[in-house]
């Protein structure tokens, strides 16, 4: 573990070692049908481009979040209370938080991403806004133990914006919540953001942008896999495809090869048919009925729970029961 010192606040390193990273990699490409986890998507180029897609019109997830966080302030303001420690899992540029940071209710904030380039920068700029309040980043993956710092709030509260959750299979979203569960005291709050089922068509275009983002998006795993880890993807010889899988509510977004070819890895070599896929990244969509009873079986009551006028996405705040 690493502590960084940038002026008055700190960040904790826990950052994957590279040899995870060769590992998942060679076991999901060696894998029928081949994957990759979505937590990979995630490098310096992956997080900027992210960030563009969360401005597109088509990706409704992050603004219409973001008008739930404003509209249903005053009462998530309260639920949430004062002097509490905020911890973020998967904080990106925490563009969210600072709805609610801005009332300077919070005792200290804790953002955890595993993507280093994206939590220091977002740090940083944390600090200039905010410079009394005391900020302790994580670079850390969440789905492995990890320890938060000493806090010394009222109570701790989660945020779990983006509906990140829905990347998880619904089992290990179970797996993943009951753990987190099992680490809250009673006065604890969770405040988690999960996208709705819809009509598809909807969804749908949110993964299949005009610009291509979500394409480059998708496509730089492959551009990172080859710098990090001395890979000869051709990355034009596949395509980004995402589609609504309706028997499972979910987006699978997958990687295809547009022709017969071997790619030379390490001393291996996988071989991809034409339309043979990578399957990078799922996006679990729920129905607030089908959410909150995964929460009730992990040890979360429902709280309360926030909705655009469509409903298109949910907010939701639990305590442990
Ligand atoms: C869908 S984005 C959401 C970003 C932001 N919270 C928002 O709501 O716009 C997922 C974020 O979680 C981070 N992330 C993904 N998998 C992670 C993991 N296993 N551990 C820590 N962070 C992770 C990514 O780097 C990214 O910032």
């Amino acid at each position: 573990m690493r502590t960084i010192n940038q002026q008055h606040h700190n960040i904790t390193d826990l950052s994957l070692e590279p040899n995870d990273f060769l590992t998942d990699v060679l076991q999901g490409l060696s894998s029928n049908p081949k994957m990759l986890s979505a937590k990979y998507l995630y490098d310096e180029l992956g997080s900027k481009l992210f960030e563009k897609i969360t401005s597109l019109d088509e990706y409704y997830q992050t603004r219409t979040e973001i008008d739930i966080l404003h509209q249903s302030y005053s009462t998530i303001s309260t639920l949430i209370g004062e002097h509490v420690d905020l911890v973020e899992l998967g904080s990106g540029s925490s563009k969210k938080t600072h709805i609610l940071l801005d009332e300077q209710r919070v005792n200290s904030y804790i953002p955890i991403d595993i993507s280093t380039s994206m939590l220091t920068n977002t740090v940083d700029q944390l600090k200039e806004k905010y410079p009394s309040l005391t900020i302790h980043g994580m670079v850390a993956d969440y789905t492995k133990p990890f320890s938060l710092p000493a806090l010394g709030g009222n109570k701790k509260v989660t945020f779990f914006p983006g509906s990140t959750i829905g990347n998880f299979e619904p089992s290990e979203a179970a797996m993943f919540l009951k753990q987190l569960s099992q680490t809250f005291n009673k006065e604890d709050g969770l405040l988690i953001g999960v996208d709705l089922k819809k009509d598809q068509h909807i969804i749908e275009k949110a993964y299949n942008d005009e610009k291509g983002i979500t394409a480059a998006f998708n496509k730089n795993v492959l551009t990172r896999i080859n710098r990090e880890l001395q890979c000869d993807f051709k990355v034009e010889n596949f395509q980004h495809h995402a589609y609504y899988n309706t028997s499972k509510s979910r987006i699978e977004m997958h990687l295809i090869s547009t022709i017969d070819q071997t790619v030379q890895f390490q001393d291996q070599t996988f071989a991809f048919t034409k339309n043979e896929t990578i399957h990078t990244e799922n996006s679990y969509k729920y129905s607030i009925d089908s959410f909150q009873k995964l929460c009730l079986w992990c040890g979360f009551k429902p709280v309360e729970v926030f909705m655009d006028k469509n409903q298109w996405f949910s907010v939701h705040y639990l305590e442990v029961m």
